[in-house]
This record gives structure tokens, C-alpha cells and sequence, in this order.
């Protein structure tokens, strides 16, 4: 292996970029400057964070739109292809690639995942999904298991891959979901069995999967107080402790950066409130199965702000020193890295880089990049 993988690095407090490889990103709106996706966007912006020293670019796996007039990610890039493009463009940074388990068996994921490995010499990491919307598999006809089975099956896929990653044998598989013969994989990854892996389930099971499983765990903060949500931090660091494990614990966020918080609690108004996509949103919650009529309309609305300002992440909004030290709040709870979304992703996120990094820095949150 050449070097560490990035997502392990000493910064207090890690950055991703996510879902650039979706049309509109993380933000359900109409609003002219949400993200239209073309191939030569997501070089640009992959170029400019690896530049900066962030440390991950997540694509989503998504194989279909939620409707409205904005189709919120209709147009998605498939990740793996992606990765390959992106790790070949690209020379410090983590890329992911996002896998639905049930869709792809583990013989040809586990050598999709050796392959972007060698393009990125070491710098790949794995997303595992168990499924999140059941629409997306009637597309595939596959079969859509009770909630916690889907992380049994995760946790056997799982295993399946890591044995292809490491043993130099052919050896055969017996197990509750999968059985093969003379089982084989080359070449094996960069990173080997260190190859890691991120989920990011919020459920009990989910966050148990991923707390034993997986290297990048991710809670959604509640933010009704502060208390609870550095309690859900701790117990999963827990979980993943008692396992063994020393898994970062990382969170999604969107960022709205203005010279005063007027001003960006006003941008924020404009593409969520003026411009954002109800109708999107409404089908998106209900293939969640939060339907209007077993929530108040109140807790609805919340919800509805939210995932239109950035698909349900902790907002970032104000001034960049604000948005700093709500960051360093974020730390000292034990986050340790977030993924974040913009609306205009290539302008917001050339301004992050100018206005935010160096007070993150001179707030001990990071080193600055090498170049
Ligand atoms: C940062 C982040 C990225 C995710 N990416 C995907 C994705 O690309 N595709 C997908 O189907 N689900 C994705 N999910 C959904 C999770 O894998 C998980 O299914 C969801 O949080 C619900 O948790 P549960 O499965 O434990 O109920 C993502 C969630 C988060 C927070």
C-alpha cells in the first residue's frame, strides 16, 4: 500500500464532497443554480477538493427520479464507472464508490472495488447500501427483504468480499445467501484487507452493521439538544469499540456561506422556500413511508425544509467564522468528518475553500493541504 488511505488522516474534522454524481446533488429545488451534472463539472470540482487537501468524494447510488418539476436526481452517473474516471483524475483524495449489496453479487464487486483500488493506488473506499427505496428495486425485479434482513445479508456479502480481497487460495462458500465454488479473486486491492468500507445506516441494525462492519459510520444528528446528539456519537463509537474497531464517525451537512447570517438565512429561504421542489420532496417522503397523515403537519414541514436544503443534512448557514465554530462544536461532540453539499456546488464550494478552510485551520480543525 502507498500511502494511508485519506479517510484516515490526523484532521480534527474531515471533508467530503457528496453526491455530485446526481443531478441537483443533495438540494431539491429549482433554483438556476442547482447542480445540472455533466461529466466535465464533476472533474472541475473533483480537481479543486483534491487540491485542497479534502479528504473524500461520495457519489450516491440512485437509479431513478423523484418527479416534480425538478426530477431531483434523475440524471445519476453510476458510481463504480465514476470512481474509476474520478481516481484517474484526481491524486490525493478518497474516492467512493456506492454499492446497493442485493443488486451485485460480491464476485464482481470485490474486483470493481481491487480495480478502482489499483487505478487510485490505495485511495478507494467502499459504500455499502442494503436499500433505502424499495421503487428503485422493483427496477431490477430483485428482492426487497424485511429492514433488518438486509443487514444480515449485508454482513454475509460483506465477509464474501473481504475473503476475495485477501485469500491467495481459491476456497469454497457455504453460507445463508450465497454459496459458490473455487471462489477467486486478482489482482487483490492496493489496501488489501485494510480496503475500507462505509455505511451509513441510522436504524439500530443499521448502525450496528456499520459500527462492526465498516470504517466510516455516520449518525444523523437530531439537533434538538446537544446532549442527545453527542450521546448517539458516543454509543456508536461504542459499538464500534467493542468490536474492535476504531471507525471515524462522520455526518452530512449543506452549506450556505454568506458575509452575515441575514444573508445566508435568506439564500437559504430563496432556494428552499421560493424555489424548492414540494412535489419531489412529497414523493421522496413517501417512499420513505412518512406520509402526512401519521405525522403533524408540523414535524412534516421540518422535514420538508430540510431534505429540500439538502437531503435531510445538518445545516451549515451563516458567516464562515459561525459555520467554523459550529464545526468546532461538532468536534468536540466526536464528529469526525463530514460530507458536504452546496447548491452551486462549483462557486459555494471555490468559496469554502477561500473563506472557511483557513479559519478551520486557525481553529485547529485541520492542517493545511501538502502540495
Ligand atoms: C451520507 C449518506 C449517504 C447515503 N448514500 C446512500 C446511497 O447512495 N444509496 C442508498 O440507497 N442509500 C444511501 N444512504 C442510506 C443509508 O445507507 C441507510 O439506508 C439510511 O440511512 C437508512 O438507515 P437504515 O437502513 O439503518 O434504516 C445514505 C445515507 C447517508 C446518511
Amino acid at each position: 500500500m502507498a500511502t494511508l488511505n485519506p479517510i484516515f488522516r490526523s484532521n480534527r474534522m474531515k471533508l467530503g464532497v457528496m453526491a455530485i454524481n446526481c443531478s441537483g446533488g443533495s438540494t431539491v429545488t429549482t433554483a438556476p443554480e442547482a447542480w445540472p451534472m455533466t461529466w466535465s463539472d464533476n472533474v472541475k470540482l473533483a480537481r479543486m477538493v483534491d487540491q485542497a487537501g479534502f479528504e473524500a468524494l461520495l457519489p450516491v447510488g440512485r437509479w431513478k427520479g423523484y418527479g416534480g418539476s425538478s426530477n431531483f436526481n434523475n440524471r445519476t452517473f453510476e458510481s463504480f464507472t465514476w470512481a474509476a474516471g474520478i481516481g484517474a483524475v484526481t491524486k490525493q483524495i478518497a474516492v467512493l464508490s456506492t454499492i446497493h449489496a442485493p443488486l451485485v453479487h460480491p464476485v464482481m464487486a470485490a474486483k470493481q472495488a481491487a480495480t478502482i483500488d489499483h487505478i487510485t493506488d490505495g485511495r478507494f473506499v467502499l459504500n455499502v447500501v442494503c436499500g433505502w427505496f424499495r421503487n428503485e428495486f422493483e427496477m431490477f425485479d430483485a428482492e426487497w427483504r424485511e429492514h433488518d434482513r438486509r443487514y444480515d445479508y449485508a454482513a454475509e456479502w460483506l465477509r464474501l468480499c473481504r475473503r476475495l480481497w485477501t485469500e491467495t487460495e481459491s476456497f469454497n462458500f457455504e453460507g445463508e445467501f450465497f454459496h459458490g465454488k473455487d471462489l477467486w479473486s486478482e489482482p487483490k486491492p492496493v489496501q488489501r484487507a485494510l480496503l475500507p468500507v462505509m455505511n451509513a445506516g441510522s436504524s439500530l441494525i443499521g448502525q450496528r452493521f456499520s459500527a462492526e462492519n465498516c470504517d466510516m459510520n455516520f449518525v444523523m444528528l437530531r439537533q434538538k439538544n446537544e446532549e442527545s446528539d453527542r450521546a448517539q456519537i458516543y454509543q456508536l463509537k461504542q459499538m464500534a469499540s467493542a468490536a474492535g474497531r476504531h471507525s471515524g464517525c462522520w455526518i452530512h451537512g449543506y452549506a450556505v456561506i454568506r458575509p452575515t447570517q441575514k444573508e445566508a438565512e435568506a439564500a437559504l429561504e430563496r432556494y428552499v422556500v421560493q424555489f424548492g421542489d414540494d412535489e419531489a420532496v412529497n414523493n421522496m417522503l413517501s417512499i420513505f413511508g412518512m406520509e402526512s397523515e401519521t405525522l403533524e403537519p408540523s414535524v412534516m414541514d421540518a422535514f420538508r425544509f430540510h431534505f429540500k436544503a439538502g437531503h435531510g443534512g445538518y445545516p451549515l448557514v451563516g458567516t464562515p467564522k459561525k459555520v467554523v465554530d459550529d464545526m468546532v462544536r461538532l468536534a468536540d461532540m466526536g464528529v469526525d468528518g463530514i460530507l458536504l453539499s452546496w447548491l452551486d456546488y462549483l462557486g459555494e464550494c471555490a468559496q469554502w475553500i477561500e473563506e472557511v478552510i483557513p479559519l478551520m485551520e486557525a481553529a485547529g480543525l485541520r492542517a493545511p493541504a501538502s502540495s
